[in-house]
């Protein structure tokens, strides 16, 4: 199994929902653009389908990225498959599918693309979420070089991460402020880094958390000058929408 990786085993420039603006996002067609531009880490959101599958889908309900409504998690595998997920987007995507965790390591893997798992749990199962993700990452990704980062916002699925796959890196998920007390709460989750938002992170902030020894990644960076400064700071990384301008090869940090 893997081990906690220190220092940072993943790229600097990481696709954010696959790569989920230009394509349907945490699609395997948005993991297929994002790898066709360039990127070698994608970050994406995970939670449990009624009948505890893990699968890839951003908020509770599936009104805003499907052609159906209603919260995921009262649906089966079997009735998320038969929802379209792509032609809220645009035409070419229509048909696509909700991919499950299982779909999303086989592609990552093969392809040499590095995994930042989000545990988004339905709202009210977040340490099952945290549980059942934990699990499935381990086993899916046991014989890969590098583990998949875990991260949430929720820290009850950390937990509950932390204490099914200890071994798997986990970081915090920062919504707003920073809160004064991060450096215990990252201590008590074990983690190895944090993921504050763009909005609220300062040079400053990133200076305290890379001198006490965390990998700070920041979402969501749309900007290069600012992807720049961020990383120039000592971020580890930073996640984006912007698979163009801020992809890996046209994206320079001088
Ligand atoms: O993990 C970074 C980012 O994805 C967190 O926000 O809402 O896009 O999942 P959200
Ligand atoms: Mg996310």
């Amino acid at each position: 199994m893997t081990k906690l990786h220190n220092p940072w085993p993943y790229p600097q420039l990481v696709a954010h929902r696959g790569a989920g603006r230009q394509a349907p996002e945490n699609t395997l067609a948005a993991f297929r653009l994002g790898a066709s531009r360039g990127f070698l880490m994608m970050e994406y959101d995970v939670k449990l389908s009624k009948d505890g599958v893990a699968v890839l889908l951003h908020d509770d309900t599936v009104d805003r990225t499907s052609n159906a409504t209603g919260i995921a998690g009262d649906r089966t595998l079997a009735e998320l498959a038969d929802i379209d997920f792509g032609a809220w987007h645009s035409p070419q995507y229509a048909g696509e599918p909700i991919p499950t965790l299982y779909s999303i390591a086989a592609y990552t893997l093969a392809n040499g693309i590095r995994s930042n798992i989000e545990i988004k749990p339905t709202t009210g199962l977040e340490a099952e979420t945290g549980t059942q993700v934990a699990r499935l990452a381990q086993k899916l990704w046991a014989h890969a070089d590098v583990p998949p980062l875990i991260s949430s916002f929720s820290e009850e699925a950390l937990e509950a991460a932390l204490q099914e796959a200890p071994m798997l890196p986990r970081a915090l998920l920062i919504e707003d402020e920073v809160p004064a007390d991060w450096q215990q709460r990252l201590e008590k989750l074990q983690c190895i880094g944090i993921n504050p938002s763009n909005r609220h992170i300062t040079r400053e902030l990133i200076n305290a958390m890379c001198a006490a020894g965390y990998h700070v990644a920041v979402w969501t960076v749309n900007d290069a000058d600012r992807a720049r400064d961020l990383l120039n700071w000592g971020c580890s990384a930073v996640i984006t929408d912007e698979i163009n301008t801020m992809a890996p090869g046209k994206f320079h940090l001088g």
